[in-house]
């Protein structure tokens, strides 16, 4: 809703915060996208009532979902290494024999703006239908100045759901450069500053792992990202026990992603952290990983979020349905807890909480209604109950 209009939403179920049920014939009011107004429809207050009405017909209102850990954005296919990995190849393998990221990262740079527009958009779009109405995308399958700009300016032009493009230089070791610390260097030096100048992103991630980022050169990348004014994020224990999760900690990073290789003491540690553990599940399905203890860092008072890790290799997948399903098959997660996974918890993942992720006064008006249950939601794969998404109080046409 443009700025100064009001609309009043009617006759709806809200869902409760906790998840536990909703309230029946509520009510809320909606101006310049935001919440202003929320209560019982008995008591809408006359002063506030706006011309402009919306009946729900007692449909069953909850947030729409964030989905804050994606590589949308990228050239060809790398269905092959899928069978390759079937047949018996490691990721790790495949990876240092020129295929995995670099095999991506060949034909993401001759894309052009054009052609990588014409191949995302429709993705976006695929988030956008299951209900996600604020969508992250990393750059990182170009890995030079010219061609991580021309990604990022990729992510800009996207449209649907409110999108936020994260900075994912530091994915693997391009061919240009002998180590990953002179690279590194490279990255900090020559690409963040322009970055930053151009307002591209605000964000910034790298990938701690064995054979591909080491936590110490990482810490003083880290470093200067957060002097630069960036928010961080690491991808962090996928595949090892890399450090990536404890320097996530002691950086104050935003999030720390994958977090499958935990040791009690780092569980202990983010239960009193801000920093969010954001969960993978379908990137361990794809990898036979392990899946990440969600149970432990929720029961130690971690934030969790839930994302698919969409990318072409390790996480060909956009469906909300299979992560949220994998978290309560495999991660012991309540339905309740993978509901907030996937708003609060992802809001606070991407620092966005204090206007995202749950429906509260002040609060943008993003949400789903639908004739379904709470309870029909991750159960189905690849089914997400019919809904209507509102992205600042305005359907979207999908
Ligand atoms: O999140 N781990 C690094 N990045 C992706 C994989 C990228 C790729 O294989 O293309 C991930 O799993
Ligand atoms: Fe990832």
């Amino acid at each position: 809703l443009s700025v100064g209009q009001k609309r009043l939403f009617r006759n709806l179920k809200l869902v409760k915060s906790d998840y536990s049920g909703h309230q029946a014939k509520m009510a809320f009011i909606v101006e310049d996208g935001h919440l202003i107004w929320m209560g019982s429809q008995s008591k809408i207050p006359k002063g506030l009532k706006p011309k402009d009405e919306f009946d729900l017909k007692g449909q069953l209102v909850m947030p729409s979902f964030i989905e804050c850990h994606t590589h949308t954005v990228f050239a060809g296919s790398r269905a092959d290494e899928f069978e390759m990995r079937n047949q018996g190849k490691s990721y790790l393998e495949i990876a240092t024999s020129g295929g995995g990221i670099l095999s991506t990262m060949k034909k993401t740079r001759s894309a052009s703006v054009k052609q990588l527009l014409e191949k995302t958009q429709p993705l976006v779009d695929g988030f956008l239908a299951q209900g996600v109405s604020t969508l992250e995308i990393k750059s990182g399958y170009a890995l030079d100045l010219k061609n991580e700009i021309k990604l990022l300016e990729t992510i800009q032009k996207l449209k649907g759901p409110q999108i936020i493009s994260t900075f994912l230089g530091a994915h693997a070791l391009p061919p240009e450069f002998k180590t990953h610390s002179e690279y590194l260097t490279y990255l900090g030096t020559k690409v963040l500053p322009v970055i930053r100048k151009k307002k591209l992103s605000n964000r910034v991630d790298i990938y701690i792992e064995t054979k591909f980022f080491e936590s110490g050169p990482a810490q003083a990348f880290l470093k200067q990202a957060q002097t630069l004014g960036f928010q961080i994020t690491i991808h962090a224990n996928q595949l090892s026990m890399s450090g990536g999760a404890e320097l996530a900690l002691e950086l104050g990073a935003q999030s720390a992603d994958h977090v499958i290789h935990l040791n009690e003491k780092t569980i202990q540690r983010y239960g009193k952290s801000k920093t969010v553990a954001v969960l993978l599940p379908a990137a361990d399905l794809y990898m036979k990983c392990a899946y990440p203890p969600a149970r432990q860092l929720i029961d130690a008072g971690a934030t969790v979020a839930l994302a698919t890790d969409f990318n072409p290799g390790t996480s060909p997948t956009q469906d909300l349905s299979l992560v949220g399903f994998l978290a309560r098959l495999e991660m012991k997660m309540t339905l309740a807890e993978v509901f907030q996974a996937y708003t609060s918890g992802a809001a606070k993942a991407l620092g966005i909480e204090q206007s995202q992720g749950d429906l509260a006064l002040g609060k943008e008006a993003n949400f789903i209604c639908t004739d379904a249950e709470l309870s029909d939601f991750f159960y189905s794969i690849g089914n997400m109950p019919r809904h209507t998404l509102f992205i600042r109080g305005l359907a979207v046409k999908i």
